[in-house]
């Protein structure tokens, strides 16, 4: 007796403790039990750690028509252990009726006893009644106490390892309450999810049949509803890992199961194989269709959760730690169910257009529901509800920022952002438009389709149809010149003034061809005065000499001393005259730079005095004093960087710059955006740190970039003789029928162009231009491939778009020297020369002439003579005294020519 009081008390104090402590029963725990239900009426939400039931009524209707209702049913007792609830959506007549009821289990946890309630709600007053029952019991607490409702509403069925039920909701009768071993005969089991079809149920879980050796398996087993017994349990996991017993008999979340049924077809997860297993039911079995065993990298849940969309598609929360970008550490994927892949989903939650708020801090999803009508009901590990209802046609459910404290948040439709269409309804977000197709996303009538664009650039989710020739790429650098195979003046003097092109141009500014002219008149002049001095021209000696005086002081070849010199002086003066004209002009053709037309006095029209040089030099090597200016002045130019987005539907409000530093450190840089109404393009421009930073632009938000003009500009500045010249260069990024990456890399090297043009005269000035050339690394444009062999819905996983841009300097720079061929000391110094050249040629001629043409010509008039006098000595005497005169005459002739070519 006395042990018996004493092991009442020690059992009072323990229910005591418990009851304050709640040692038992884990008040804060969400994941075990289903503290979540929703249907297309009704949702919801158990808290044991609030005492309260959150119920929202119509949760899913459209909040412009008629707003959902909500309501808290207080437990209204303290000592109330709620396990899981079930709705009751009466879907016929569910806007006739203003009762809502729902279902739970629950246990007195004072005395273990476990109940089952029904509540029923009004929904204009939210007053509830609370109808409950108490259930079979044994006097310890339940790990798992499951309920689900039948299709037809009639039943709620309730299931644990120790007893299972049949409640009539209609009547608030339990029909039906057994052992557990009643319904799985020579079975021990644990069920951990259920799913209620119209008669029959699957019920998944842990279980052995051999007392002696527990081996648990998982298994999934077929119930007739009417009688609650067993039609037939099947072996999920063909695999025998060794489960651990306690791990199995008491919550532990790495043995969550889940089960979802739609016609006869039956999905079961089981995360800790990663796996889904596709159940057939036919008749009174279970048969294995499939087994989708998942994996992706660093995550091992695949399965955690499972729930039929329609009955093609259904979803697979997992949870992960890589794809954490949309601020989530779970993720439902979406497939169809032919083909189960891990990069085959057709999207996932949250995604680039449907994203987590910060304001839940990152969760994982414990549990997914997805509604007959396809609406979708997260819960999350902080106890917030995920409400997300299935969007029409061109609508997509976002998430709606609220300030408001809640722990429910509702997404709600909104048409599809620009680039993207949604040509069905469901949970799921818009997709991104084809290649040369765009949609603007301004019209809500138009979400559905995207159009065929007309001009050139349009891309992958482009949502305008814009010409890429007005974003031209363009650059300052061009070729130096290459200085011509002649740089010698006299060369170049001989080939000018020695030159007859075949041109007309060309022609009529030809020295020689002009001194040939004149030579030509002066031959004809000189042949007249030879005629003249016959005797037969008496009358025009005096004319003669006089001319013959007046040439021979022109004469400069035979100084002063012939009269056919000062003829051929003509033809020099014509010559030299064009050589000077030529020098003269030939000069002033420098620097180039300054060279604006093209030549007159010469045939080639790009003649110049400049000669080129062109070589790379180290930076490091020092500098003439001169010269470090330019260097100074490039150092110190700033650099403006202008981005345009083309095609894109990021905002300003999207876009954010930063300077990188080493650790993954970065500073803020302040942009200037904007943004023109009127096409797809938005432009940020700011001033680059340094010339060699690592700056990056962030654009946040669910849109794409079709393409980007990456410009950087700088101001020119003129120091003496040291000329900065202005930068402006724009390269044009895009990939063909591609979106930009999620993270772009260009690298820009800029390297020193230097022009040095040194002066024409000595005390000229050599002046320095300098500008910085960029050349660009090869750039990875886009995630194409990383989509094909990863999956195209990772496509739609990322809302930040990073360009990286990372300015270089090379370590030498181009050194450019223009020269002039000739400076005016020298070209004075070659002009005399070519002068007194040109008056040896003539002499030279006349030399020749002396030497090798008048002996030749005097042995012709011999041999003339002889031939002469033979013939007259044969022919008449009388006759001879007359020929003798004309035979002095032609010596005559020759003597007098002789002497004119003496020197
Ligand atoms: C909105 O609810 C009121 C009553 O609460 C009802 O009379 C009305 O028909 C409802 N409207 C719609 C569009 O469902
Ligand atoms: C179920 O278990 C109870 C007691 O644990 C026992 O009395 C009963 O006979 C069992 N029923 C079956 C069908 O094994
Ligand atoms: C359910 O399955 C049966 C037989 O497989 C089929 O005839 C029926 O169309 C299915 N119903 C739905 C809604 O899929
Ligand atoms: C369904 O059951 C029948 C008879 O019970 C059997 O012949 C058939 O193979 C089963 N189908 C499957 C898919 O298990
Ligand atoms: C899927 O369900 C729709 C109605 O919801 C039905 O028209 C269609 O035939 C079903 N498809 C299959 C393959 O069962
Ligand atoms: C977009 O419009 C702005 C102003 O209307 C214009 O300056 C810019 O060049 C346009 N860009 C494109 C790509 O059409
Ligand atoms: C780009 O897309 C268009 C339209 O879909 C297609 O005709 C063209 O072949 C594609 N080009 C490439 C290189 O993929
Ligand atoms: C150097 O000279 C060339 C030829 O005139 C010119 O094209 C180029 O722009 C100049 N470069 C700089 C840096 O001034």
């Amino acid at each position: 007796m006395s042990h018996d009081s004493s092991m009442l008390v020690i059992h009072f104090f323990l229910v005591y403790l418990c009851h304050f402590s709640w040692c038992l029963y884990d008040r804060t725990n969400l994941i075990a039990g289903v503290k979540i239900a929703a249907n297309d009426d009704i949702l919801v939400s158990a808290s044991n750690a609030f005492s309260n039931f959150a119920v929202a009524i119509h949760p899913f209707r459209n909040a412009a028509l008629n707003r959902s209702t909500h309501c808290n049913i207080r437990y209204g007792t303290n000592d109330q252990f709620v396990h899981s609830v079930a709705v009751i959506g009466n879907e016929k007549n569910s806007s006739t009726l203003d009762i809502v009821k729902f279902v739970f289990t629950a246990e007195k946890m004072s005395t273990m006893t476990p109940y089952v309630c029904i509540i029923s709600i009004s929904k204009s007053t939210c007053k509830s009644t609370l109808e409950c029952n108490d259930v079979y019991t044994h006097g310890f607490p339940q790990e798992y106490f499951l309920i689900g409702v039948d299709r037809s509403e009639k039943y709620a069925y309730g299931f644990t390892s120790s007893f299972v039920f049949k409640l009539n909701i209609q009547t608030n009768e339990i029909v039906l309450n057994r052992m557990a071993n009643d319904t799985w005969p020579s079975l021990h089991f644990i069920p951990r999810a259920l799913d209620i079809a119209d008669s029959w149920a699957v019920i998944v879980g842990y279980g052995y049949e051999n007392s002696i050796e527990k081996d648990y398996n998982d298994l999934g087993c077929l119930i007739d509803l009417s009688e609650l017994t067993k039609l037939s349990c099947l072996l999920l996991n063909a695999e025998t890992t060794y489960i651990v017993p306690s791990d199995v008999v008491t919550f532990n979340e790495l043995y969550e199961m889940s089960v979802s049924i739609r016609n006869q077809t039956i999905l079961v997860g089981i995360h800790r194989f990663e796996s889904v297993v596709v159940l057939e039911k036919n008749n009174t079995s279970l048969s294995i269709v499939n087994t989708h065993t998942v994996h992706f990298s660093h995550s091992s849940s695949f399965g955690r959760g499972v729930a039929w969309i329609d009955n093609r598609t259904f979803a697979v929360l997992t949870r992960t730690t890589t794809l954490q970008t949309c601020g989530s550490q779970s993720m439902i994927f979406i497939y169809d169910g032919a083909l189960v892949t891990s990069t085959s989903a057709l999207h996932t939650f949250p995604n680039n257009q449907q994203i987590l708020g910060s304001r839940l801090s990152n969760p994982h999803f414990v549990r997914m529901t997805i509604t007959p009508k396809g609406n979708m009901v997260v819960l999350t590990d902080h106890a917030d509800i995920l409400m997300i209802p299935t969007a029409p046609i061109g609508y997509t459910s976002v998430w709606i920022d609220t300030s408001a404290l809640i722990y429910r948040f509702r997404y709600v439709p909104m048409p599809c952002i620009g680039g993207t269409y949604k040509n069905h309804s469901g949970i799921g977000p818009c997709r991104i438009c084809p290649p040369r197709t765009q949609n603007p996303g301004i019209s809500v009538k138009q979400e559905s389709i995207c159009v065929p664009c007309s001009n050139s650039f349009c891309p992958l989710g482009a949502s305008a149809d814009i010409d890429s020739s007005i974003v031209p790429s363009y650059n300052q650098a061009v070729d130096y010149p290459e200085t011509d195979d002649t740089t010698d003046i006299e060369d170049i003097l001989l080939q000018n003034v020695f030159y007859i092109g075949s041109e007309f141009r060309c022609m009529i500014i030809s020295p020689l061809l002009w001194t040939l002219i004149v030579g030509i008149l002066c031959s004809i002049i000189g042949l007249a005065m030879c005629l003249l001095k016959r005797d037969r021209y008496h009358g025009w000696r005096s004319y003669r000499n006089c001319a013959k005086l007046i040439f021979k002081h022109t004469d400069i070849i035979g100084e002063g001393e012939l009269w056919v010199g000062g003829l051929a002086t003509f033809a020099i003066v014509v010559l030299v005259a064009f050589s000077y004209w030529f020098s003269a002009a030939f000069i002033q053709r420098y620097p180039i730079e300054r060279i604006s037309e093209s030549v007159l006095f010469a045939c080639n029209p790009s003649l110049m005095n400049a000669k080129f040089s062109s070589s790379l030099q180290l930076l490091a090597l020092p500098k003439s004093i001169d010269s470090q200016a330019i260097f100074n002045l490039l150092n110190q130019q700033k650099f403006q960087l202008t981005l345009e987005l083309v095609n894109t539907g990021f905002m300003c409000r999207n876009i954010k710059a930063q300077e990188n530093f080493v650790d993954s450190n970065f500073i803020h840089l302040s942009i200037e955006c904007t943004r023109p109404a009127s096409n797809a393009t938005t432009s940020v421009s700011f001033q680059l740190p340094t010339h060699s930073s690592n700056v990056q632009i962030n654009m946040s938000g669910p849109h794409w970039i079709g393409g980007f003009r990456l410009c950087i500009r700088g101001d020119g500045v003129v120091d003496g003789s040291s000329t900065l010249r202005s930068l402006d260069f724009c390269q044009f990024f895009s990939a063909l029928n591609q979106t930009i990456g999620r993270k772009t890399l260009v690298s820009i090297t800029f390297t020193k162009n230097i022009n040095i043009t040194r002066g024409l005269n000595p005390e000229d000035s050599t002046l320095y231009t300098g500008l910085w050339i960029p050349t660009f690394g090869s750039v990875k444009l886009t995630d194409d491939a990383y989509y094909a062999e990863f999956g195209n819905y990772l496509r739609y996983t990322s809302s930040l778009t990073i360009i990286q841009i990372v300015l270089d300097e090379r370590p030498f720079f181009v050194k450019n020297v223009q020269e002039p061929i000739v400076r005016r000391a020298e070209l004075i110094f070659h002009a005399l020369l070519f002068t007194s050249l040109c008056i040896e040629l003539f002499a030279f001629v006349f030399l020749l002439t002396k030497l090798l043409l008048m002996p030749f010509l005097r042995l012709i008039q011999n041999r003339w003579r002889q031939c002469y006098y033979r013939q007259k000595r044969s022919s008449t005497v009388d006759m001879s005294s007359s020929t003798s005169t004309q035979v002095t005459q032609t010596s005559r002739v020759v003597d007098s020519f002789e002497g004119s070519t003496a020197f």
